[in-house]
């Protein structure tokens, strides 16, 4: 049973702090740049409005009224067939999972603050050759900072809500907004700005194909941290009096300014210093690091406080992955919330390790399977199989399962007059959307 709760402003920044993570500054730019620009960005927000918006209502409401960890949420709500719907609140394991390479990359960051404090590559080749001879060569350095990611992580969430978590995202969202925020308004000041605003908002509807499509969907899902039971889990300890819809919105704003911010900012960088947008997953691991070079002295500074602020979001992320399935092992397993911590933590910091072998040259050939490498692998199945299945299950429960009137009595009051368009939603548009999403991932439907 729970016993600390949030405080109001407390949960907001705790779930903003699960929202605005590495996808938002480390994949929405890189995606961003690999589907064109502006039309990606414009199906990406209006996702995000008219799905993750709606969703996140729902995974809140769930929470809220549940008060426990997901498993007994469902169970509780459910008017019938509860043994059933219980599994549902298995979702919370893709949590888990995510943290198998999420942990990892968070790693990659606190070896680059260290790496920017002494060294900045002069060139993009030799940027590149920094980034393989990590990723692919170095197993002591990935290792050492994922242990370090797994310390601190496990550390924070045997503290619980109120002492962990909700301590931790006061001290890092703040300041996490100051640096991107004050990045931004820098780059406001470089020529390259407006090349960069015209790149993410003037959309060019010849480059969105389907796939761009899916993608940012996604993405939009990822970003939020929906479908995983991470918002679920945090809003059980919601003060009692919430307005879930005054949250949700702060959330949603708060994690989008955040992406769109870091992506306008990182652009004008790339366009002024070195490489173009394009650059894929090394964006901001190799195109990034030579362009802060060619900044100069102020470079090797926006450079470290880049990476804090990246690590700052990546952990306050990470422990919002972790939670669920502690919280699920203290409320149904009776477990100590110190042990259920060291259990979870090690579950990931084990699988952690196979993630870094799986990219290691000499070791990489035993992880790979069907081209696609135990990284990879995990990616897909929680970002493109789980979570939207997650969201699906979501929207159905709440929308079909649930009485109306439960539904109505907590959020027609914040609601109002929307009430019946969000409910609309959450029964027809977001589930079939989610439910193509799925099986068009899966392969059995191709656009
Ligand atoms: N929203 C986080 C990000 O954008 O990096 C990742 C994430 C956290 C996804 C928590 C899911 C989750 F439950």
């Amino acid at each position: 049973m729970k016993v600390a709760r949030f405080s109001k402003i407390g949960f907001i920044l705790a779930a903003a702090g699960s929202a605005v993570g590495l996808g938002n500054i480390w994949k929405f730019p890189y995606i961003t740049g690999e589907y064109g620009g502006g039309a990606f960005v414009a199906v990406y927000l209006i996702t995000v409005v008219l799905i993750g918006f709606s969703i996140m209502i729902a995974e809140m409401f769930i929470g809220y009224k549940g008060r426990s960890d997901t498993v007994s949420s469902f169970e509780k709500l459910a008017p019938k067939h509860k043994s059933f719907w219980k599994y549902a609140g298995f979702q919370s394991m893709a949590g888990l999972m995510i943290m198998f390479f999420y942990a990892v990359v968070i790693g990659w960051i606190f070896d680059y603050i260290v790496l920017s404090l002494t060294h900045l590559p002069s060139s993009v080749e030799e940027a590149q050759n920094t980034f393989t001879q990590m990723a692919h060569k170095d197993f002591f350095t990935q290792f050492f900072y994922l242990t370090v990611a797994f310390m601190i992580v496990t550390y924070v969430v045997s503290k619980g809500i109120k002492g962990g978590i909700e301590r931790l995202n006061d001290y890092l969202m703040p300041l996490l907004f100051i640096i991107i925020g004050g990045m931004f308004l820098y780059s406001l000041s470089l020529d390259s700005f407006s090349k960069s605003f015209e790149f993410m908002f003037k959309p060019d509807w010849s480059k969105l194909n389907s796939k761009a499509f899916l993608v940012a969907v996604g993405h939009a899902f990822f970003t939020l941290s929906l479908g995983m039971g991470a918002i679920m889990t945090y809003a059980a300890s919601m003060p009692k009096d919430s307005n879930l819809v005054k949250s949700a919105f702060w959330v949603v704003v708060l994690d989008t300014v955040i992406a769109l911010l870091a992506g306008l900012m990182l652009f004008t960088f790339l366009y002024e210093f070195g490489a173009g947008p394009d650059k894929g997953p090394g964006l901001v691991f190799i195109s990034l690091p030579s362009a802060f070079y060619a900044m100069g002295v102020l470079g090797n500074f926006f450079a470290v406080i880049f990476f804090i602020a990246l690590a700052f979001a990546g952990l306050t992320s990470a422990v919002s992955l972790v939670e669920p399935m502690v919280q699920y092992m203290i409320d149904k397993h009776l477990y100590s919330r110190k042990k259920a911590s060291i259990v979870m933590g090690l579950v990931f910091y084990f699988f952690g390790i196979v993630t870094i072998l799986s990219g290691l040259d000499g070791t990489k050939e035993y992880l790979t399977w069907g081209g696609s490498n135990f990284f990879d692998w995990v990616d897909f199945i929680t970002a493109s199989v789980m979570l939207p299945l997650g969201g699906f299950v979501m929207s159905i429960f709440v929308g079909y399962i649930v009485p109306k009137s439960e539904v109505e009595s907590v959020l027609k009051p914040h609601l109002k007059s929307f009430f019946d368009v969000w409910y609309f939603n959450l029964r027809y548009i977001a589930p079939v959307a989610l439910f193509i999403v799925m099986l068009n991932m899966l392969g059995i439907i191709k656009f």
